[in-house]
């Protein structure tokens, strides 16, 4: 579960926070990702946040749904989007097993400890229907920090996140790390990952 003061944040700061991150463009990776996907399918966004993405999924023909731990943002990214939004913790997703063509989780699975990580992957693949499709991104670096907003942050190396989506039943299509600016305070770039939930047969499992 996401920690109290991480969530306070959002539900404080819902309106600004909302409007800052709206504009940020993520068409690269989100045409890569809807690429994969089932033409018209459902998708997950796991901590939606403003709804950005939603909209641009919805637009692309799919059948997007989005899950946020924070009410204040959910009421923000449904009014947005237009899409069904449901508050809840992606640690336990509300949803029932196979649910999902594929998964979204844009900056979001960063705010979880890396112990409870697996828990979330887990539940990522449960609500997805093999071979879903699975984009996460999280920020490039080591450990766990609070940021000037009292926001924690887990930080992790692109093959640790690579084995961290393996050991969860996933095939890695695509990792990327973003160009890290260290001279700029929480410019660590970012791990954006693609990725397809394997089957139940013992040859996809391998
Ligand atoms: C950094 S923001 C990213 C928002 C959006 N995905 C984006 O890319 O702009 C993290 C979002 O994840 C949500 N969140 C954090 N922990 C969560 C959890 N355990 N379950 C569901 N949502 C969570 C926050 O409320 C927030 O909206």
């Amino acid at each position: 579960m996401t920690d109290n003061n991480t969530l306070r944040f959002y539900e404080e700061n819902a309106v600004d926070y909302a409007r800052s991150t709206s504009g940020r463009s993520m068409d690269d990776v989100l045409v890569r990702f809807t690429k994969l996907v089932v033409s018209g399918g459902s998708v997950i966004d796991l901590g939606c946040g403003s709804g950005r993405d939603l909209s641009a999924m919805l637009g692309l023909g799919f059948r997007p749904v989005g899950l946020d731990l924070s009410r204040q943002l959910a009421v923000i990214a449904a009014k947005a989007s237009a899409c069904p939004v449901v508050v809840g913790d992606m640690t336990q997703a509300p949803f029932a097993d196979c649910s999902f063509d594929a998964a979204w989780a844009s900056a979001s699975l960063l705010h979880l400890r890396p112990n409870e990580l697996p828990l979330a992957l887990a539940e990522v693949a449960r609500i997805l229907k093999p071979p879903g499709v699975f984009f996460s991104s999280v920020k490039a670096g080591q450990g766990s920090h609070r940021d000037t907003d009292g926001r924690l942050f887990s930080y992790y190396e692109e093959d640790e996140w690579r084995d961290r989506i393996e050991s969860a039943g996933f095939a890695v299509l695509e990792l990327r790390t973003g160009r890290r600016d260290r001279t700029r305070l929480g410019n660590d770039g970012w791990i954006s990952c693609i990725a397809k939930r394997k089957g139940f047969s013992k040859e996809e499992r391998k």
